[in-house]
């Protein structure tokens, strides 16, 4: 048989009938690499395909003579993925490949990518590179929503949210702090008239246990104001239900709750939602606003850390 890399490319196939990519059958990863590749992307929460289409490259008459098949296809990026060893041989036939395929499908998105290259298509797809990698993934046990997941999510909560409130204005409440992204991504997904506020709440050690109190307050009068009220995750339901009453007390107009997360296994307290992000696991988990001791709030997803990241006698979800 022929060296494929021998065949010869007729001059003007572009635009002919075969020049459609076609459909193939799923099948086993080829190479160990790819089986490394679908893991990591599954870490990150990408969505893949594996060699979902077949791309004719050359022909021999009618015949095509050459196919060139990238090994993955991320739906999100619209991307087609070839992944490339050091195997200098191996790499210039698949730059070869790839000019052709390019030549004859110039609107198809492909690229060849090395194993270095990983953290830089991360970077991406919204993960940024740099914090990814000196926060070293070694941290994060597990993604639980990447930041296009959060972000089509909140886009949506957004839409909800301008239907609801058509013709009308309405008040966002925050409580600080780990609103603060959820806050600024969904009021610029919100379409109607509206004005940000922003409380604290702390608690505080009592006679009869630990009770809630309101630790910085709103400037605005929410009298007779259409109020959403934001929060990033309600667990026990304690904060939330306090902060309802605290707000109910100032005689809004209506007062409605979005919770971008909601861990219900561990409510104590009834509290209605009237919007939900995610309804998500009973873990502790960090990012998108959400910190352990502080720190990794600004990560663009939502994760779990490892356990031992975790101080024994920090965290009881
Ligand atoms: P609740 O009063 O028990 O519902 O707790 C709600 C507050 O606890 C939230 O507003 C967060 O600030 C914090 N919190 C609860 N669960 C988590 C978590 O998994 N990660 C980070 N903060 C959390
Ligand atoms: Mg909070």
């Amino acid at each position: 048989m022929a060296e494929i890399s021998d065949v010869m490319v007729p001059a003007e196939p572009v635009g002919r009938s075969a020049a459609q990519p076609q459909p193939t059958a799923p099948h086993l990863f080829a190479h160990p690499a790819e089986a490394d590749f679908a893991g990591f992307l599954d870490f990150y929460h990408v969505p893949w395909r594996y060699e979902p289409t077949s791309f004719p490259i050359a022909w021999d008459g009618d015949r095509v003579s050459e196919m060139f098949t990238p090994d993955f296809y991320l739906p999100e990026q619209d991307l087609y993925v070839e992944l490339t060893t050091m195997k200098q041989r191996l790499v210039t036939r698949k730059h070869r490949k790839l000019r052709r395929l390019r030549e004859l499908y110039p609107l198809v998105n492909v690229r060849l990518l090395y194993q270095r290259d990983y953290y830089e298509l991360l970077a991406k797809l919204g993960y940024g590179a740099v914090e990814i990698t000196s926060l070293q993934p070694a941290d994060i046990e597990r993604i639980l929503f990447s930041p296009a997941e959060l972000q089509a999510r909140v886009r949506e909560l957004g839409d909800q949210i301008s239907r609801d409130y058509a013709g009308r204005s309405l008040v966002l409440v925050g409580v600080l702090k780990g609103i603060t992204f959820f806050m600024a991504d969904l009021a610029r997904a919100v379409t109607r008239p509206l004005a940000i506020d922003y409380l604290s709440v702390r608690e505080y050690a009592g006679t009869d246990g630990v009770s809630v109190g309101i630790d910085r307050d709103l400037d605005l009068d929410i009298c007779g104001q259409h109020v959403v009220l934001v929060e990033d995750i309600v667990n026990t339901g304690l904060t939330l239900d306090y902060v309802q009453r605290a707000l109910l007390a100032r005689g809004p107009a209506s007062l409605r709750v979005c919770a971008l997360f909601d861990k219900g296994e561990r409510r104590l307290v009834p509290v209605s939602l009237d919007y939900v992000g995610f309804a998500i696991p009973n873990q502790f988990v960090v990012g998108y606003g959400l910190d352990y001791r502080e720190l990794y709030r600004n990560l663009p997803f939502l994760c779990v850390l490892k356990p031992s990241i975790y101080r024994a006698d920090d965290v009881t979800t």
